[in-house]
């Protein structure tokens, strides 16, 4: 039987798993997903993908803080403490813009832009969330990033064209459940394009459980679903989308095996 890993780029298990947090872990390792990267939001989550990444071999921790916490005070530097003292932090975020809500764009910026600084002296990569935010989302990346300095776009959602732009700068589209959603047209017009040395999959879970399982709480096995539409998509096998995003999963994120 063919050993096929899989590799889930972007999770956050701080919630919703208060009761069986480590059967469902176990049980995720078995069934094959072989890499998980837990994402921060906030000092509180980012804290706990830390604690979560040193608990567990094959999960490693990004630590951030998303644009719901523009408003708040928070103090960005801390990121150094938690890359200095942790070694399974492989990335910044998620960071980025969220225009969907109405939040201080100003201030978003202002958070974004800071921990692009830190990221680039780092020489981490950074994961993005960007909700209806693309242009401005954009023009920060390619004034801000240092060249060689990883980008991954979280939960792509934008358009064709958007992703057209990302690519051009050697940028990262990870693709979640959502293009198992029947409302997916653009989704899958990206998909379909985006080649294969660029593309990450992942669950983004609690949320966005894939079909057949959407409005449940997700996990890191569904990433498996999220492979096999892509595979249907781009006419190829299964294997290959699972080798191909945990190869490049492992590339950004700098983990050697
Ligand atoms: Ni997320």
């Amino acid at each position: 039987m063919p050993d096929i890993k899989y590799f889930d780029t972007h999770a956050h298990y701080d919630v919703q798993f208060e009761d069986d947090l480590s059967e469902v872990l176990d049980n995720i390792y078995k069934l094959g997903v072989h890499k998980i990267v837990d994402v921060g939001y906030s000092k509180e989550s980012s804290e706990d993908a830390i604690r979560l990444s040193n608990k567990y071999d094959y999960i490693y921790s990004a630590v951030g803080f998303h644009p719901q916490e523009a408003e708040k005070d928070n103090n960005v530097n801390i990121l150094y403490d938690w890359v200095r003292d942790n070694k399974k932090i492989v990335a910044i975020g998620e960071i980025g813009l969220d225009y969907h809500y109405d939040m201080d764009k100003k201030l978003q910026k202002d958070l974004f832009i800071s921990q692009i600084a830190i990221a680039n002296e780092l020489g981490l990569p950074i994961i993005i969330h960007n909700r209806e935010a693309d242009m401005d989302v954009l023009d920060i990346l390619k004034n801000q990033m240092k060249p060689n300095v990883g980008v991954i776009f979280h939960c792509f959602s934008s358009s064709l064209e958007v992703a057209k732009e990302v690519l051009k700068h050697g940028w990262y589209i990870s693709i979640s459940g959502t293009i198992t959603f029947n409302n997916a047209n653009s989704l899958i017009e990206v998909a379909q394009y985006v080649p294969l040395d660029k593309l990450l999959i992942e669950t983004d879970c609690p949320y966005l459980a894939p079909e057949p399982f959407r409005g449940r709480r997700n996990d890191s096995s569904k990433v498996q679903l999220v492979a096999e539409k892509i595979a249907q998509l781009k006419g190829i096998s299964i294997d290959e989308v699972a080798l191909n995003t945990y190869n490049n999963g492992c590339k950004i994120y700098n983990i050697k095996e």
